[in-house]
């Protein structure tokens, strides 16, 4: 790692995290008591992930701001990921999941920081984050902590709204119903942050009821798909 890059973590590390912990736990208060239904995810993930759910088969996964966990409930129950580890900030809000996770082997979840996830370097072959980036307002940080924790050749697939839509900036961010860390985060800056940490980020904007409509201001969604050099591809 450059000198540079060491210091810029390190600034990063000393900084005050601006990140409001309260705030967030604070707005996902509510103990989510049963697993909603989630079979619509099957659909829901091809949109976002390339090549589900084959790429996804026989995997070591980490999903970051995995809310209720419900992809990783439904990926565990209809196919064959290696592990699947579901890891949300607010507790209250995997004790659903957690009762799935005591029946599938191949689901955990975990309540933690996807800022300081207690994982070992290169564990996983796949990072998944859905709406989770726009929860969180330092992402050098996430995406420092992404490759970290992915192996060499490992991918990063996430789904974001698509903030240079106006309506869906407007209604994502409406004030009164927004987590004290939601902000807009562009394509843009995605691809600057995790491209810093050496990933290859391709970025596709896409509208899920109207597949067809990709412009910069009327789609809906980004799919994210950051992939770090080395090993076999996934
Ligand atoms: C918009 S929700 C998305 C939930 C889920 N991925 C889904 O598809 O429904 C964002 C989630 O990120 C979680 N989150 C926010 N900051 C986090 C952090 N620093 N570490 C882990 N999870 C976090 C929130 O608690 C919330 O559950």
């Amino acid at each position: 790692m450059s000198a540079d890059r060491t210091e810029v973590l390190a600034r990063l590390a000393a900084e005050p995290s601006t990140f409001d912990y309260e705030g967030e736990k604070n707005f996902f208060n509510e103990a989510v008591s049963q697993v909603h239904p989630y079979e619509w995810l099957d659909d829901d993930m091809r949109l976002w992930i390339p090549g589900f759910p084959e790429s996804l088969e026989d995997k070591l996964i980490l999903d970051i701001g995995a809310g209720e966990a419900l992809q990783g409930i439904l990926l565990c129950e209809r196919y064959s990921p290696k592990h699947f580890v579901a890891l949300e900030l607010v507790p209250q809000r995997l004790f659903a999941a957690s009762k799935r996770a005591n029946e599938l082997d191949a689901l955990s979840v975990l309540a933690g920081d996807a800022y300081r996830t207690p994982f070992a370097d290169a564990t996983f072959d796949v990072v998944i984050g859905n709406g989770a980036l726009h929860h969180m307002p330092e992402p050098e940080k996430v995406a420092h902590e992404v490759r970290r924790v992915l192996r060499p050749g490992g991918v990063f697939f996430g789904r974001e709204p698509n903030f240079h839509n106006p309506a869906i900036r407007r209604r994502v961010l409406r004030s009164g119903d927004v987590s004290p860390n939601e902000w807009a985060v562009y394509p843009e800056e995605i691809k600057r942050s995790f491209g810093a940490e050496g990933f290859d980020v391709t970025i596709r904007l896409f509208w899920r009821r109207f597949p067809w409509v990709r412009g910069k201001h009327f789609a809906v969604s980004q799919a994210i798909e950051a992939r770090l050099p080395g090993g076999s591809s996934s």
